[in-house]
């Protein structure tokens, strides 16, 4: 007798294929040479940031105070360990980092998430209905691509320097008309993934201000979620202190998304909501005990003593790394690519550059992306099989802007480059690699 596959969900079909960057980077990490290659397109953060034996003396501290870190290597609890709790109240208000006061964090919560500031994201998806979720274009693709499996409708805005447009984004709520009545959140990263583009205090005031009137028009509150994964990694002095936008929030519609992955490590898997006290908070918290309860209660325990023994120094020597490497890098891409860029956005936040460059297309089908993964099938351009020449790998423009938005066509000649986890040298290696794969795109074009 015949017998069907497994029956999936709507969702479980569209996760049954992988998303086209998790076929990218899966493709590329399995001949991954290592000292060889070069790997410009993982989001890793630079291993040497991370604290090691500041980790290590943590965690021999909490085992070492049971009657302070209660239980560390039992279970959690759902809502997080409240050492942790404490130590980001703190952080976030004593250090003045992060901006945010003592009054914008009454009558709000800190939560744990499972698994990272992903695993809060994920939640939210399931517990608000499917329908539209606005963000910016380019868009966090990770996040969006899982929205959209889920059946939500992803409406891209695009950005400017001072981040997401707010002129366009009234003109989008216009456009919508009665549609409007199915917009279930916002979702805004405050330095942009793929750009690092920083979101200015004065557009995060409008952001505030628009979702707020919007709110009464619809007659529902509507979250607006802030995913501050990189806000920690301002390392360009004149950029001004960025402000939390609880402190604009007088409808209690504001969510800071929060991660201890960049300023410390992703190992960890911290991340932390704040948010108003109330029901979306609440049903996080069941979501988190349905997944298997918050992060590893030792790892909360660690990041809580890490939290209150040096985090400022740590932050600015992570800081001071990307700043260095931010600066060396920028003066390479203008030395190098500068004659085919025409906008280079990133450089004063997180790890990213984010080109675009005049008429050389960048898709996984292009001659620069084939020239960079050795894949154009010329033995002079690739090297011998055996020993293939240095790969580079990116991430395509075409990936991060949204597939029906505005910015298709100018995606395809776009891409995002980081400078987090490579080393200087070998970054500087692939940029001379893009630049031979510029000079090659054209040289197949002129004819
Ligand atoms: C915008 C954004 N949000 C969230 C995350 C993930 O954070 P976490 O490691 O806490 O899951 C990342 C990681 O790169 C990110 O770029």
């Amino acid at each position: 007798m015949k017998i069907r596959d497994v029956l999936l969900s709507e969702y479980g079909k569209a996760s049954s294929v992988p998303s086209p960057v998790n076929q990218l980077m899966t493709d590329f990490a399995v001949g991954f040479r290592d000292g060889r290659d070069i790997n410009l397109g993982v989001g890793y953060v630079n291993e040497r940031t991370i604290p090691h034996r500041h980790i290590q003396h943590a965690c021999e501290k909490v085992l070492a105070h049971p009657e302070k870190y209660r239980a560390a290597l039992n279970y959690g609890g759902a809502r997080g360990s409240p050492n942790l709790i404490a130590a980001l109240r703190r952080f976030h208000t004593e250090n003045k980092i992060g901006g945010v006061t003592e009054r914008a964090l009454k009558g709000r919560d800190i939560v744990i998430g499972a698994n990272g500031a992903t695993s809060l994201l994920e939640s939210v998806t399931h517990l608000l209905p499917a329908g539209i979720v606005l963000t910016a274009d380019p868009m966090y693709y990770i996040y969006c691509n899982d929205l959209e499996r889920k059946g939500f409708k992803v409406v891209a805005v695009p950005e400017d320097d001072e981040g997401l447009d707010t002129e366009l984004l009234k003109a989008k709520l216009t456009a919508l008309g009665a549609e409007s009545a199915a917009i279930r959140f916002f979702y805004v990263v405050t330095v942009n993934n793929p750009t690092c583009t920083i979101l200015s205090n004065n557009r995060k005031r409008e952001l505030v201000d628009i979702v707020t009137r919007l709110s009464y028009e619809v007659g529902r509150k509507i979250p607006l979620f802030f995913d501050n994964a990189y806000s920690d990694l301002v390392h360009d002095d004149t950029v001004e202190p960025l402000e939390s936008a609880l402190c604009y929030d007088e409808l209690g519609i504001v969510y800071e998304v929060g991660t201890l992955s960049k300023i410390l490590a992703p190992g960890l898997r911290i991340g932390y909501l704040i948010g108003s006290k109330g029901s979306l908070l609440d049903s996080i918290v069941q979501r988190t005990s349905d997944i298997g309860f918050s992060a590893p209660l030792i790892n909360q325990e660690i990041a809580s003593y890490l939290l209150d023994h040096g985090i400022e120094s740590q932050i600015e020597k992570v800081n001071n790394g990307y700043q260095q490497k931010s600066k060396q890098v920028k003066t390479w891409i203008a030395e190098l690519l500068g004659d085919n860029i025409q906008e280079c956005r990133g450089g004063s936040a997180g790890f990213y550059f984010y080109l675009t460059l005049a008429g050389i297309a960048t898709g996984d089908t292009s001659d620069f992306f084939k020239f960079l993964t050795r894949t154009t099938g010329q033995e002079a351009v690739d090297g011998p099989p055996d020993a293939q020449h240095p790969k580079v790998i990116y991430i395509p423009g075409e990936h991060c802007v949204h597939p029906s938005g505005d910015m298709v066509e100018v995606g395809k000649r776009q891409l995002r480059i980081s400078y987090g986890f490579e080393e200087l040298p070998q970054i500087h290696t692939a940029l001379k690699i893009m630049k031979s794969a510029i000079a090659y795109s054209q040289k197949i074009h002129s004819f």
